[in-house]
């Protein structure tokens, strides 16, 4: 079978190739599955590059998500593939434990692109945050995977949706996924418009996938009592926030690493997409799959990535 490989640790266009492997063999507990799409994320590229949190040793194949048939049944299923990345590939392992039931009326594309921004934003929102109706919700980067799927999520949940993005394709990209205001905080002050719109109020939850000065930057806009999630770092730098800003404004700052439930709270992530399968169903949620590419544009598309000229999730189809 054909499947990307990363051999050294650099920029993904100049370490990884096309090759020719051999097809994996499920053990116990493990499904052999075709991959049908293969979901994209900044982490791909942080991967490649060596500087994610996990290193998984050389060479591995790319991708942390996919939607797959199961050799044998034909039944679709969705998650990640066995022990660490490997979706960028014809097949691909899964846990059959964690492999779970894609919706019929769910594209593979689609359910290629629920898994990781979608727990993430579940779990981060409602888990970490506690995010309750009628809050004020302030998403970065809206456009995004992960900020596409934290607009839907939060308006689901009655929030009051504030988003921001780079640019104004991006924002009116947030508009059409259902946020209540949209700021291109490339050319105007998040912090001035999140406090005039809530008439000084400021955000109750801030989801942040970008860090470094939107991180600096939302510290002074948050409520009182208001929650900000730490989600990533795509402006490359992280920030601090120090002890006695949070004290005095009386704010929580809370990390997010939802890679971590699978080891410390498993059921959670059954319960999260029989959930978000539920708000698919009644059209609370709908991926945003910005592009479909075949397989072997994955260079392309991991470039497309880290310049930022993506929308929502941009996802890859071997067949
Ligand atoms: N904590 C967790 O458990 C968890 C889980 C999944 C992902 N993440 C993290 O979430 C973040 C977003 O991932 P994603 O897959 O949603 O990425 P994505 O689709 O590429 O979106 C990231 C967005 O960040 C913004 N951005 C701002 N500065 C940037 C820069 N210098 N370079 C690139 N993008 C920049 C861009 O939007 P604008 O142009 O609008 O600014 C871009 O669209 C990543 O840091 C990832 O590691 C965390």
């Amino acid at each position: 079978m054909r499947a990307w490989r990363v051999h050294s640790l650099g920029d993904p266009a100049d370490v990884m190739t096309f090759d020719e492997v051999e097809e994996p063999t499920p053990d116990d507990g493990q499904l052999l599955v075709r991959v049908l799409a293969a979901g994209l994320n900044f982490p791909d590229v942080l991967m490649a590059q060596g500087t994610y949190q996990e290193k998984p040793p050389l060479p591995f194949t790319p991708g942390f998500e996919l939607c797959g048939e199961v050799v044998g049944t034909g039944r679709r299923v969705l998650g990640a593939p066995s022990g660490g990345p490997g979706a960028f590939a014809e097949y691909a392992l899964m846990d059959a434990a964690s492999a779970w039931p894609v919706p019929d009326d769910m594209s593979d594309e689609q359910a290629a692109a629920l898994y990781l921004t979608y727990q993430t934003g579940h779990v981060g929102l409602h888990r970490r945050a506690g995010l309750r109706a009628g809050e004020w919700l302030l998403v970065h980067a809206g456009a995004g995977g992960v900020g596409s799927a934290a607009i839907q999520l939060g308006k689901a949940a009655g929030a009051t949706v504030i988003a921001t993005a780079g640019g104004p394709r991006k924002t009116e990209i947030c508009r059409e996924l259902g946020a209540d205001h949209v700021i291109d905080y490339t050319a105007e002050d998040f912090v001035s418009i999140v406090k005039d719109v809530t008439g000084g109020h400021g955000a109750d939850v801030v989801y942040d996938p970008v860090g470094g000065d939107v991180f600096d930057a939302s510290r002074k806009c948050i409520a009182f009592e208001g929650r900000l999630v730490v989600v990533g770092f795509t402006s490359g730098r992280i920030p601090s926030a120090p002890a006695n800003h949070v004290l005095v404004k009386n704010y929580s700052v809370l990390g997010l690493h939802w890679g971590l439930y699978r080891k410390h709270d498993p059921a959670l992530i059954g319960t999260v997409h029989e959930e978000l399968c539920r708000l698919f169903a009644d059209g609370a949620i709908e991926p945003l799959v910005g592009q479909v590419l075949p397989l072997h544009q994955a260079p392309q598309a991991m470039a497309a990535i880290a310049d930022r000229s993506t929308i929502g999730k941009v996802v890859l189809k071997p067949w």
